[in-house]
């Protein structure tokens, strides 16, 4: 059996002699142990010290979900959620949703300062020379039924781009670093507006150099035979504060999946194609759809104290609404709602805003919501905002996929520059059987029932079938 040892590292001492360690006293054998407390943590291997005998592996820390375990070091986020503060690099998530474009704060997330203007202007005229795909890519979209989920199909094709630049393997090398992250950035809107084109029956339509970032996400989704596609700059303008809102929000399901998956030193495409099929789970980037459904449900504001009361029943759930960090109003929230006077101008009347506003009222009125500490997030109203733009609520995801692209490239930058950086591999508490003797097959007995897939649903028509 491994015994592997970690010796505690040297703690502090803080100036009024207290010490920056955990004493713990293994009650089995007495012994006690003291682990040094560096940035509120203790390190999971000095657990592993702690033993009945020789034999023994040592402690381990048993935490599902990890719901209570620090996985890295990252100096690219940070949350707040007592508080309400997102800050990405050390600027408030205001302030860059004032005064900053996406593709800055892409810029600050990777590099971790602001740009100076010709270091955007670079930037912005990598990024925007880098969004073409290759015409193959354009096949593979073909080979797509025409009403696959557009979130299969950017899953798919980011993966596939992996076999485009196998030049990206060479993870260790700067300048392929560098160049993975502005194809990454640059070409998952292409592909994004690619899937929405197949579902529609429409002919892709190329990136236009001579537009913005998220201008031309708008021009490739919904460009028609006019020769120049022209966006409302309200929507183009919400649409970019929207990305910043999505850009990054540190160690969630699919940044963890990123990380994990590039810890194998795998090429940055296929590691960030990992993040894309864990956004791709309802848990994690689908909310905003049901936040739709829900209000559509509701269908008008008469119906809201029933639909509240039927929540607090415990029979429905405020979707939008609570948060897993945020135990305070969700900054992004705050910050969409200040958009959204803009986005309805721009767009036909949505009679859901309204419900969605006097629902929001009620809710932050009522005991039952303030004292679980359940505010709206961002999902609350991101899904409307979409929804008014003409967005079916199918894309939603991808469009949380484009922006977070940016947020996935900075984590894995950082995790490859992490000198702690080993594959990523955790441990289990087995709970199965030991040493079985094998017993050929004429020889098992067992229940008559047959253990196999559960009865064929009827299958989907298929067309032209
Ligand atoms: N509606 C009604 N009650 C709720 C809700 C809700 N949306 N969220 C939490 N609660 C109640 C929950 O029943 C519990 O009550 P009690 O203490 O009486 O049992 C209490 O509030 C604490 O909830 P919790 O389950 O411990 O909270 P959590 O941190 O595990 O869950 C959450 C967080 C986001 C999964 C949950 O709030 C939820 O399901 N919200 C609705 C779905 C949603 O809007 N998801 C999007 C989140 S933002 C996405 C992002 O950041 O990217």
């Amino acid at each position: 059996m491994a015994t592997e040892q970690q010796s505690p590292k040297a703690a502090s001492t803080q100036s009024d002699g207290r010490k920056d360690t955990l004493t713990v006293t293994d009650n089995r054998t007495g012994k006690t142990y003291e682990l040094p407390i560096t940035d509120g943590t203790i390190r999971a291997m000095d657990l592993r010290q702690i033993k009945v005998d020789e034999d023994d592996f040592g402690l381990m820390s048993y935490d599902p979900a990890f719901t209570n375990t620090a996985s890295c070091r990252s100096a690219i986020t940070y949350i707040d959620g007592a508080a309400g503060i997102l800050e990405h690099r050390g600027y408030p998530i205001e302030q860059l949703c004032e005064r900053s474009t996406f593709l800055e704060v892409a810029y600050l997330l990777i590099f971790g300062e602001l740009p100076t203007k010709a270091q955007l202007d670079r930037w912005v005229y990598d990024i925007t020379h880098h969004t073409f795909v290759h015409e193959d890519l354009k096949q593979f979209f073909e080979g797509f039924r025409y009403d696959a989920h557009p979130m299969g199909m950017l899953l798919a094709g980011v993966g596939a781009l992996s076999t485009f630049y196998p030049d990206a393997k060479q993870t260790q090398d700067p300048e392929e670093r560098y160049m993975a992250a502005v194809r990454l950035i640059a070409k998952v809107p292409t592909l994004a507006a690619f899937s929405y084109r197949h579902n529609m029956g429409l002919p892709y339509v190329y990136p236009d150099n001579d537009l913005g970032f998220a201008e031309n996400f708008l021009s490739m989704m919904f460009k028609k035979t006019e020769v120049r596609y022209e966006p409302d700059e309200r929507l183009a303008k919400a649409l970019d504060v929207l990305f910043i809102l999505h850009a990054d929000h540190e160690q969630n399901c699919s940044t963890s999946a990123v990380r994990g998956v590039g810890s194998s030193d795998v090429d940055p495409y296929s590691a960030v194609a990992a993040g894309v099929a864990a956004l791709y789970g309802p848990l994690h980037g689908g909310a905003n759809e049901a936040v739709l459904r829900m209000l559509r449900r509701i269908e008008k504001p008469e119906n809201i104290p029933d639909f509240l009361e039927r929540v607090k029943r415990r029979e429905e759930k405020l979707m939008g609404f609570g948060h897993r960090v945020y135990k305070n109003y969700d900054p992004r929230a705050r910050i969409i709602q200040q958009h959204m006077d803009e986005v309805f101008e721009a767009t036909e009347y949505n009679p859901l805003v309204e419900i969605a506003r006097e629902l929001e009222k009620r809710a932050l009125d009522d005991e039952y919501f303030t004292s679980r500490k359940l505010y709206p997030n961002v999902d609350f109203y991101s899904g409307i905002i979409y929804e008014a733009m003409e967005i079916p609520a199918n894309m939603f995801t991808v469009l949380f996929s484009i922006p977070r692209t940016a947020g996935w490239v900075a984590q894995w930058m950082e995790m490859h520059e992490d000198p702690e950086t080993k594959i990523a591999r955790p441990r289990q508490i087995y709970t199965g059987q030991r040493g079985r003797e094998y017993v050929p097959v004429e020889e098992r007995e067992g229940p008559e029932k047959i253990l196999g897939p559960p009865a064929r649903r009827p299958k989907r028509p298929r067309r032209g079938a």
